[in-house]
């Protein structure tokens, strides 16, 4: 059989090498100039300069995120629950509780109607993920949180170069998370890079993520060690050369996917968004899983899952949603596939991807 199609595959080349060894030998590798340099860099890339705050990882950055934005005890934040369990890990490490709210079923992302009626008193902001590399809807979100006078904060975990409007992802909320893991559209190895809307938030993030100290032994708040290494920043500098090409190349296999796909439901992109196809979600609606099996016993191609347990059902964070319904974001764990997209597919891989598509689902029609 042909080689297998992984459904990812992190990219690390001779330059990423080259900037750690480099790293290396000066002997200074925790958090020094290439954090700052990387912070700068990212900023002006991808967030139109607004302050950036690197730390070790994507679900850090969203708890210290939520922390510098006064989320606490007794406070409501509104999030999806068809998302990775950081989103509301990170608001439960608060001491917050994370309001479970339904998606639309096109874009997979927060349903504005659905928020609305969510706020309570209690809701001190919204957390939209940006999922699979699409926006959310961000314009309702913006003029929701505005008219209710609750905040808004983005989780762009996925979603690096994404925009709306012309308007990139990051620059919407309070604070924007976007996670540097291997598999996402760029990597530092681990990491997270935070941006912030104002100073007052970009300071309190600094101060969250080094022990509460800006100054050695002058601690002003109780802080972790969320740092940042400079071996990661040096990486995640490289990749910021090549990020915006391996888009370019997500978005042109996404369009030949949508162009050759029978027989299944192809990811729409919403008007004025920019998808950067973090991942490439289809629908199959009956016998997922069995469709996932046959495309890899049949024809060694990967897909991913992502994400068959809806948050509000899982042990950890049940306890936040005794009894809720989420008929939207049930119905999306149960049917999403996401087939490979990323940049290192060949035209025979994507070739090989449409032909195992419309083979598997023409055997189930
Ligand atoms: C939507 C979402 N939020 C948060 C995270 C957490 O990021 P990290 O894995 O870098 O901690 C991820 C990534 O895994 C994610 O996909």
């Amino acid at each position: 059989m042909s080689e297998f199609i992984p459904p990812a595959k992190p990219i690390i080349g001779d330059e990423e090498r080259a900037a750690v060894d480099r790293v290396m030998r000066s002997g200074m590798v925790a958090q020094g100039p290439e954090v700052a340099a990387f912070e700068a860099e990212f900023s002006e890339h991808f967030v139109q300069g607004r302050p950036s705050i690197a730390v070790n990882s994507g679900t850090a950055g969203l708890h210290l995120g939520l922390l510098a934005a006064g989320v606490g005890a007794g406070d409501e934040v509104i999030v999806p629950s068809f998302t990775f369990a950081a989103t509301g890990n990170s608001v439960a490490l608060t001491g917050g509780t994370p309001v479970f709210v339904d998606i639309e079923p096109e874009t997979f992302t927060l349903d504005p109607a659905a928020v609305a009626a969510a706020i309570t008193p209690k809701t001190k902001g919204i957390l939209p993920v940006h999922l699979y590399g699409h926006p959310a809807r961000l314009r309702e979100l913006e003029a929701l949180a505005t008219e209710r006078g609750v905040a808004l904060y983005e989780d762009a975990a996925q979603a690096h170069g994404a925009s709306l409007d012309g308007r990139p992802v990051g620059t919407f909320g309070e604070f924007a998370m976007f996670s540097l893991y291997p598999t996402k559209n760029m990597t530092s190895g681990e990491g997270g890079m935070v941006s912030a809307a104002n100073g007052e938030i970009a300071r309190m993030l600094k101060l969250l993520r080094n022990q509460g100290m800006e100054r050695q032994y002058d601690n002003e708040v109780v802080g972790f060690n969320a740092r940042m290494t400079d071996i990661h920043a040096a990486i995640g500098r490289v990749q910021l050369t090549k990020v915006d090409a391996w888009t370019t190349t997500r978005q042109q296999n996404a369009a030949f996917l949508d162009a050759n796909l029978q027989g299944v439901v192809v990811p729409p992109v919403a008007e004025g968004a920019v998808h950067v196809y973090h991942q490439y979600t289809i629908r199959v609606p009956e016998d997922r899983d069995g469709f996932v099996a046959a495309l890899k016993a049949e024809h060694n191609v990967g897909a991913g899952v992502y994400y068959p347990i809806p948050n509000h059902r899982l042990p950890s964070l049940a306890p936040y949603a005794p009894g809720l319904d989420l008929p939207e974001t049930e119905r999306a764990a149960r049917e999403v596939v996401s087939l490979p997209v990323h940049p290192s597919l060949s035209q025979s891989d994507l070739d090989r991807i449409v032909a195992a598509v419309n083979t598997v689902v023409g055997a189930g029609a």
